[in-house]
C-alpha cells in the first residue's frame, strides 16, 4: 500500500487535499493521471448501466437538496455512529471499528458510548439570521427518489426500469482511513430500479449478476472479489436485504459496492413528508401503486482504489526491474505514448506530427528524452498500454512499431493503421471502423 500511495503521488494520480497547508484528513485530489483514470472508469460505468440498455435514465441533481429530504429518508433520526471517547488522549472512535482500530493506544479509559450523526451541515443563504441549515448530501440516490414523478412524466419510462447517477456524497466519517478507501467526500455511481413488489427477487439477481460482470470486465481479478451478505440485525433502516461486492485489498477485505432491496421505503417516505403522491400508475396493469427498488450503489473512488491495487505489479526483465501497472486499455489514463527512437535525422519532427494527429483520436503523450527503454518503463510504471516508436524504417516506408505493455511485444504496422488499432483496444465504445 505504502509503495502504490508513492507511486500515486509520485506520478500525479492522486495527492493529499491542501498539502500546502498541511494537508486535510478525508479529502483528495485526482492528479493529472488520476483524473484520467477516473474519468474513464465513470465514463465505462455509464455506458454499461445507462447508455446500452434501454431500461436505464440518467440524472445529475444538485449537492444541495431541500432539508426536509433528510428527514424523510431517515438520515436525521438514522444515520449515526456510534462514537467512544478515550479520556486520557481525547481520542474519538467508531465503537464498530474499536477491534480494527486496536485501540487507543495510550489504553486510556473509554467513555459510554453516543450517536454521532455523519451528515455534513451546511448553511445556504445570505444571512446569518434567514439562512436555511441543510447538508451535504451523504448518498446520491435520494435525488433519485425525490425527482421520480418528473423522470417518469418527462419521459416514456415504464416499469421495470432505473434512474441513474453519478456525483459528489460527503460523510462526516470519524476516522477517514485508508487511502482513498474511506474519505469524507467521494463519489457515488448509483442506480434505483423500480420493478412491481412481485418482481423483486427476480431483478435482484439480474443485478448481482451485472454488477459482478463489470467489475470482470474492467480488468479486475476475480478471485479478489467476494460477496457479503448482511445479516437481517445490521441491515440499514430502509433495506429488506443487502449484498456486498467486496475487494481484497492489501489492508484487507472492504466493500466496493452495495446492492441494497430497499422495497417501497424511499417513495413512501416522500410522498408522505411531502405531501405529493410518488405513486406509479402502472397502464399495463390498470393500478397505482408504489413500486419496488433494487439499488446498486458504487463508490467510484473505492473502484478507483481496487483498479490501482489490482493493476499494480514489479517484474524482473532480464534482470531488470519494472514496475507496471496493468490497467485494462479501456482505463488507462494515456493510451499510447509516441517516441521517436532518436531526436536526431528528422525522427522527432515525425514523432510529433504523428502526436498531434493522434491526438484527438485517443490520449496521447509524447516523450523524447532519454534512452527508449527508459522511456518505455516510465511508460510501463503509468499503466500505458501502447508505446509506438518513430524509428529509421518510418522515413522509408511510413511504418512504425507498436509495443504491447504487458508482453513487450513489438509489431511493426503502417502508420494509417495505428488509431484503428489502439481504439479497437481502447475505446470503451465499440468502435465501427
Ligand atoms: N445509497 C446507498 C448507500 O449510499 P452505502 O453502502 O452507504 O450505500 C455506497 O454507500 C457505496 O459508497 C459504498 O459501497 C462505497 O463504495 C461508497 N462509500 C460509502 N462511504 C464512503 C466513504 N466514506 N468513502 C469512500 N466511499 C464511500
Amino acid at each position: 500500500m505504502e509503495k502504490l500511495v508513492s507511486l500515486c503521488k509520485r506520478k500525479g494520480f492522486i495527492f493529499q487535499s491542501s498539502s500546502i497547508y498541511g494537508g486535510v484528513n478525508g479529502c483528495w485530489d485526482f492528479g493529472p493521471l488520476g483524473v484520467e483514470l477516473k474519468r474513464n472508469l465513470k465514463e465505462h460505468w455509464w455506458y454499461r448501466f445507462v447508455l446500452s440498455r434501454d431500461d436505464m435514465v440518467g440524472l445529475d441533481a444538485s449537492i444541495l437538496m431541500h432539508p426536509r429530504v433528510w428527514e424523510a429518508s431517515g438520515h436525521i433520526e438514522q444515520f449515526h455512529d456510534i462514537l467512544v471517547d478515550c479520556k486520557e488522549c481525547k481520542k474519538r472512535f467508531r465503537e464498530d471499528h474499536l477491534e480494527q482500530d486496536s485501540c487507543p493506544e495510550c489504553g486510556g479509559e473509554l467513555s459510554e458510548p453516543r450517536a454521532f450523526n455523519s451528515m455534513l451541515k451546511t448553511k445556504m443563504g445570505v444571512s446569518e439570521e434567514t439562512g436555511v441549515e441543510t447538508y451535504l448530501r451523504p448518498e446520491t440516490c435520494q435525488s433519485i427518489f425525490v425527482d421520480f414523478k418528473d423522470v417518469c412524466t418527462s419521459t416514456r419510462v415504464k416499469i421495470p426500469f432505473g434512474i441513474a447517477q453519478m456525483g459528489k456524497s460527503f460523510r462526516n466519517e470519524v476516522n477517514p482511513r485508508n487511502f482513498i478507501f474511506r474519505s469524507r467526500e467521494f463519489e457515488q455511481m448509483e442506480i434505483e430500479f423500480f420493478c412491481r413488489e412481485e418482481e423483486e427477487e427476480l431483478w435482484f439477481d439480474r443485478w448481482k449478476d451485472d454488477i459482478w460482470q463489470w467489475y470482470l470486465d474492467i480488468g479486475i481479478r476475480e478471485e479478489k472479489l467476494r460477496w457479503f451478505e448482511h445479516p437481517k440485525e445490521t441491515l440499514a433502516h430502509y433495506s429488506k436485504r443487502t449484498i456486498d461486492v467486496e475487494y481484497e485489498y492489501p489492508f484487507g477485505w472492504g466493500e466496493l459496492q452495495g446492492l441494497a432491496n430497499r422495497g417501497a421505503y424511499d417513495l413512501t417516505q416522500h410522498s408522505q413528508f411531502s405531501g405529493k403522491d410518488l405513486s406509479y400508475f402502472d397502464a399495463d396493469l390498470k393500478e397505482r401503486y408504489f413500486p419496488s427498488v433494487i439499488e446498486p450503489s458504487a463508490g467510484a473512488d473505492r473502484t478507483v482504489l481496487a483498479v490501482l491495487c489490482d493493476a499494480y505489479a514489479e517484474e524482473t526483465v532480464k534482470e531488470e526491474q519494472r514496475v507496471i501497472m496493468r490497467f485494462h486499455p479501456q482505463l488507462a489514463p494515456i493510451k499510447a505514448a509516441i517516441l521517436p527512437l532518436v531526436k536526431k535525422d528528422g525522427l522527432a519532427e515525425i514523432a510529433g506530427d504523428l502526436e498531434k494527429k493522434w491526438r484527438s483520436f485517443f490520449t496521447t503523450y509524447y516523450d523524447q528524452a532519454g534512452a527508449i527503454g527508459r522511456r518505455y518503463r516510465r511508460m510501463d510504471e503509468i499503466g500505458t498500454p501502447f508505446c509506438i516508436c518513430v524509428d529509421y524504417e518510418t522515413k522509408e516506408n511510413d511504418t512504425v512499431t507498436v509495443r504491447e505493455r504487458d508482453s513487450m511485444e513489438q509489431v511493426r504496422m503502417p502508420v494509417s493503421e495505428v488509431p484503428a488499432y489502439i481504439l479497437k483496444q481502447c475505446s470503451i465504445r465499440p468502435v465501427c471502423c
